[in-house]
C-alpha cells in the first residue's frame, strides 16, 4: 500500500470507529487539534499505563510526579524557553501560505534527492538556501516569500479576571520543567541516592504553525518523560545514553513495533535544543515518511543551574558519603504519546480481501474481547452470554458486548478496532457450557469451557 494511502486510511478509520475526531468539528474544526474518542481514549490509556509500568513502577529509583500546567513565567525565563524555543517561518506573499522554513527546504531537497536536515540552522542560512535554490511555494508554485522570521512556540495566557491586574503566564511547552522545579521537594521527601529519575506524563502545548500530519504534530499533546539525574564524576554519560537507548527501544518493541522500522538519528550542532549537549532521536517510518518518535537528550546541569541562579534556592545534591554538594547532571528520555498512538495504528493496520484488521498488540488493544449471543431473540442464549460478559468485566478485562447484525459482520467490526478475541455463546453453550473463541489474527475458532475462558484470555 502507498504510504500516503495508508495515512489516509488510518485517519478515516480513526474517525469512523471512534478513535480520533477532528477538534471542534461542529464549528468547522480548529487546525492541528484533535479529540480522542471512546476507543482512542482506551488505547491512549493503555499506552500510558504500559509506559508508566515499564519506566516507573518497575524501577526502584524512578519517582513519579504530576505537576501543574501553569507555572511561574520565571520558570520559562530561567529554562531559556522565552528566548530560544522558536520556529522559523516564511509566508508566501502571493497565496498567504505560511510554512516552516526548515520544512519547506527539507521537502524541496527531498524531491531533488539531496535531502538534509536543516532544522535549527540560523535564520540567515535558511534564507540563503531558499534564495539560491529558488524554492517555490508548495501551495501556489510561485516564488515570492517574506523573509524568514522567528516565532516563539510557547502559548501565552493571562492569570487574573480584570484586565488591569492580569499577569502573563505560559502553558507549559515541555513537562520537564515541572520535574526540575520540584527537584528539591523530591530530595527532601524521598531522600533518593544518585543516580535516580523523576518522571511524569501529561499534556504539553506548542504554538505549532506548520502542517501537522494528523496527530503527529499538534498544538497540545500527551508527553511522557523522565529526568535521570547522575553524578558526572561517577557515571559516564555515554554509558547512560547507551543504556537508555536500549530501554527506549525495548519498550516500543514490546508493543509490537519491529526493529527494522526504527532507527537512531544524531542531532547536528545547529539542530540541538538550547539545553542539550547531545541529542539523539529514535525515528519511525510513518505513513508520511521517517520522522521522530522519541528523543534522548543530555541536558547536563543546564536546567538545575539556571533555576538555582534565578530562584536563589539551593538545588544541590549532597553526596551521602563525602558530604560534597554539587548539581547533578541529567539525561532525559522523552516520549511523545500521540506519536506512539499513531505508530501503533500504522503498524497494526492491515487489509485482507476488503477486510480491515487492526493487529494491535493484545495488551494494548482497546478491548481485549467481545462477547456475542449467537441469536439476539433467544432469551436463554442472551442470558448466558450476559453472564459470560459480566464474568469478564468482573475480572477487570476490557470487554465489549455486541448483538447487532450477523456473526460475520460482528467479527469484521471487531477486527477493524483490533479486538484480539471474540467469544460467541450459542445453543451448544446451554448443553455443554462451552463457547466459541475466535482469534483475530488467525481467524481460528475453538471451543473453550466457560470455566477456562479467563485463563485462556
Ligand atoms: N523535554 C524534552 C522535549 O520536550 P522535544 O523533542 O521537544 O523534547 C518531546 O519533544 C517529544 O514530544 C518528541 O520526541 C515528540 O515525540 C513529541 N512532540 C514534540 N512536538 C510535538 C507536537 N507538536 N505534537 C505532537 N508530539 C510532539
Amino acid at each position: 500500500m502507498e504510504s500516503a494511502d495508508l495515512q489516509q486510511k488510518i485517519v478515516s478509520l480513526c474517525k469512523r470507529r471512534g478513535f480520533v475526531f477532528p477538534g471542534s468539528e461542529i464549528y468547522g474544526g480548529l487546525a492541528n487539534t484533535y479529540d480522542f474518542g471512546p476507543l482512542g481514549v482506551l488505547l491512549l490509556r493503555n499506552i500510558i499505563d504500559s509506559w508508566w509500568n515499564f519506566f516507573v513502577t518497575s524501577r526502584q529509583n524512578i519517582y513519579g510526579l504530576d505537576t501543574a500546567i501553569l507555572m511561574s513565567p520565571k520558570v520559562w525565563e530561567a529554562a531559556g524557553h522565552t528566548s530560544s524555543f522558536n520556529d522559523v517561518l516564511v509566508d508566501c506573499k502571493e497565496c498567504k501560505n505560511r510554512i516552516g522554513a526548515d520544512k519547506l527546504i527539507e521537502a524541496f531537497l527531498k524531491k531533488k534527492n539531496k535531502f538534509e536536515k536543516v532544522e535549527g540552522r540560523p535564520v540567515k542560512e535558511l534564507e540563503k538556501i531558499i534564495e539560491t535554490e529558488k524554492i517555490p511555494c508548495p501551495a501556489c508554485g510561485k516564488f515570492n516569500w517574506t523573509k524568514p522570521r522567528k516565532f516563539n512556540l510557547l502559548f501565552e495566557t493571562n492569570i487574573g479576571i480584570l484586565s488591569t491586574d492580569q499577569s502573563l503566564a505560559y502553558l507549559r511547552g515541555e513537562i520537564a520543567q515541572g520535574m526540575f522545579v520540584n527537584f528539591k521537594n523530591v530530595l527532601d521527601t524521598m531522600r533518593p541516592k544518585l543516580p535516580f529519575g523523576i518522571a511524569q506524563q501529561g499534556k504539553a502545548f506548542r504554538n505549532e504553525i506548520t502542517k501537522g500530519n494528523f496527530i503527529f504534530r499538534v498544538l497540545e499533546f500527551s508527553l511522557a518523560e523522565f529526568e535521570y539525574f547522575f553524578d558526572p564524576k561517577k557515571d559516564n554519560s555515554e554509558d547512560l545514553f547507551e543504556y537508555w537507548q536500549g530501554e527506549m527501544k525495548k519498550w516500543i518493541m514490546s508493543l509490537g513495533i519491529p526493529e527494522k522500522k526504527l532507527s537512531w538519528r544524531e542531532h547536528t550542532d545547529d539542530e540541538r535544543s538550547h539545553y542539550s549537549k547531545r541529542t539523539i532521536d529514535l525515528d519511525y517510518e510513518f505513513g508520511f515518511g521517517k520522522e521522530e518518535l522519541f528523543g534522548l537528550a543530555y541536558r547536563t546541569d543546564f536546567d538545575l543551574k539556571n533555576h538555582m541562579e534565578k530562584s536563589k534556592i539551593d538545588l544541590r545534591y549532597t553526596d551521602p558519603g563525602t558530604g560534597e554538594k554539587f548539581i547533578p547532571h541529567v539525561i532525559e528520555p522523552t516520549f511523545g504519546i500521540n506519536r506512539v498512538f499513531l505508530t501503533l495504528l500504522t503498524e497494526a493496520y492491515s487489509e485482507n480481501n476488503e477486510r480491515f484488521i487492526l493487529k494491535l498488540h493484545k495488551d494494548i488493544a482497546p478491548y481485549k474481547a467481545a462477547v456475542f449471543p449467537l441469536l439476539r431473540n433467544k432469551p436463554e442464549i442472551v442470558k448466558e452470554a450476559k453472564e459470560v460478559y459480566q464474568m469478564l468485566l468482573g475480572a477487570g478485562i476490557s470487554v465489549v458486548w455486541d448483538d447487532r447484525g450477523n456473526i460475520g459482520k460482528r467479527y469484521y467490526a471487531q477486527d477493524e478496532i483490533g479486538t484480539p478475541y471474540c467469544v460467541t455463546i450459542d445453543h451448544d453453550t446451554l448443553e455443554d457450557r462451552t463457547v466459541t473463541l475466535r482469534d483475530r489474527d488467525t481467524t481460528k475458532q475453538e471451543r473453550v469451557k466457560i470455566e477456562n475462558l479467563l485463563k485462556k484470555l
